[in-house]
């Protein structure tokens, strides 16, 4: 036990520093009245993200772990994201840069007390750590948001990455089949799995052709230059809508000058480049361009199988590649690179079948509502998971290279609506066998 359990602790500071680094790295390099600012009325002032990370922190952690006091009980209702939507947020008495930084460190220090002295079994909140696990995916996931404020900022580039690798394409197959039957959804053994994607269950999936690599700006363009946003054949009745509402014809942050396409991406324009999976399209864009393309969107049931069932062995593994932690080779993650890398790239990180780049990259949009699997049981908290479920939320599978290691696996879920393009989404489509 002693052993384990040392293992799990330094398991768990490292996501939580990990965490940490990024989150300085996001707010480190603008100044005061860019934290302060509402760069888009879609998020927070990048200010409210930096507290209410650590306000989460500090009720989860201190709070319901440790039985600890409130540091300053009356803030807790400005960082609650139930109580005051998005647009709002910049009219809250929030914390000043200073103030919010050092509230950020006074919680981790206290923290870092606590996941020393706190045995991690014997309740279900730190069995194996978990608390400590849902606050570090909890401080990533605000990291992408962060990110995508980044992405919406007007004026010059305030971070910057290393590209990423090459791709190498030869012998890749445009489409991959699945053969059909049952394979294994979501876990009940990830020490660190939230809520929606427990428990395991058995689903009978027919067989289906799913794309090799997520769908590319080029073949994005042949949909554009076919006409694709001025054909309503194409579109649900709801995808027309926004389309004819908001005049949309080309991917956000896309626009058309002098006969080519140029996008902008943190702050540096650059003619798009056609072998990178397209991104910043809604749900409709990306439904429509199946559509067009004689395809469709895959399930979410079918994105599991093709990401983790090893036809082989009749079992479902963490992630394509397998049971061990994504590396750098396996997958574009972390926002190690501000960006993702060509279709193609990852080979070590590619499914038993071959399927590549499903973790990492571009989140994928599923043709699935988000629903509870059967037997779903809400943990630690309803507004993590339960309040979402139902027909208005589209699952997105796979992670974007913005998205952390600890918040990426085979099994997670990520949701948003259908209208969504400013988060780093592309897709990739299927069809039938
Ligand atoms: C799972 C990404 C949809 O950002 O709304 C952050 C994650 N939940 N704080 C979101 C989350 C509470 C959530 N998503
Ligand atoms: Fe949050």
């Amino acid at each position: 036990m002693t052993a384990d359990s040392t293992a799990l602790r330094q398991h768990a500071l490292e996501a939580l520093t990990t965490a940490r680094t990024r989150t300085s790295a996001l707010t480190d390099c603008v100044d005061d009245n860019d934290l302060t600012a509402q760069h888009s009325p879609l998020m927070s002032p990048l200010v409210w993200d930096l507290a209410h990370i650590s306000n989460q922190e500090e009720q989860w952690l201190l709070r319901a772990v440790a039985g600890r006091e409130a540091i300053r009980p009356e803030i807790d209702s400005v960082y609650d994201a139930f109580e005051h939507p998005r647009a709002s947020r910049p009219s809250l008495p929030l914390l000043a840069p200073a103030e919010a930084r050092s509230y950020a460190s006074e919680v981790r220090g206290r923290v870092l007390d606590v996941l020393e002295g706190t045995p991690l079994h014997g309740r279900p909140l730190v069995d194996a750590g978990f608390a400590f696990g849902m606050i570090a995916q909890h401080e990533q996931q605000h990291d992408e948001t962060m990110l995508i404020t980044h992405q919406l900022r007007s004026g010059p580039a305030a971070l910057t990455a290393p590209a990423p690798p090459p791709s190498d394409t030869t012998g890749l197959k445009a489409e991959i089949l699945v053969p059909a039957g049952p394979f294994t959804m979501g876990t009940s053994t990830e020490p660190w799995a939230l809520d929606n994607e427990q428990p395991a269950h058995s689903r009978l999936v027919p067989a289906f052709h799913i794309d090799s690599t997520p769908v590319t700006n080029g073949a994005f363009l042949h949909f554009i230059e076919d006409g694709g946003y001025q054909d309503e054949r194409w579109w649900t009745e709801k995808g027309w809508d926004l389309v004819r509402g908001h005049e949309l014809a080309a991917p956000l942050f896309w626009r058309r000058e002098g006969g080519q396409w140029l996008r902008r991406r943190f702050g540096v324009v650059e003619p798009v480049p056609l072998d990178e999976p397209v991104i910043h399209v809604s749900w409709y864009e990306a439904d429509a361009y199946a559509r067009w393309a004689g395809r469709r969107l895959p399930t979410e049931a079918e994105w599991e199988k093709a990401a983790r069932h090893d036809p082989d062995t009749g079992t479902s593994h963490r992630y394509p590649w397998g049971d061990s932690d994504p590396t750098p080779e396996h997958a574009n993650l972390g926002q190690r690179h501000l960006g993702p890398a060509p279709a193609g790239s990852y080979p070590a990180g590619a499914s038993p079948l071959g399927v590549r780049q499903l973790i990492g990259d571009v989140w994928e949009w599923t043709s699935s509502d988000f629903l509870p699997y059967p037997g779903f049981v809400a943990f630690p908290y309803r507004e993590y998971s339960e309040v979402f479920f139902g027909p208005d939320h589209k699952v997105l599978r796979g992670g974007a290279f913005a998205v952390g290691e600890v918040a990426c696996r085979a099994t997670f879920r990520n949701w948003d609506l259908p209208v969504r393009r400013q988060i780093f989404a592309g897709f990739r489509t299927a069809r039938d066998a």
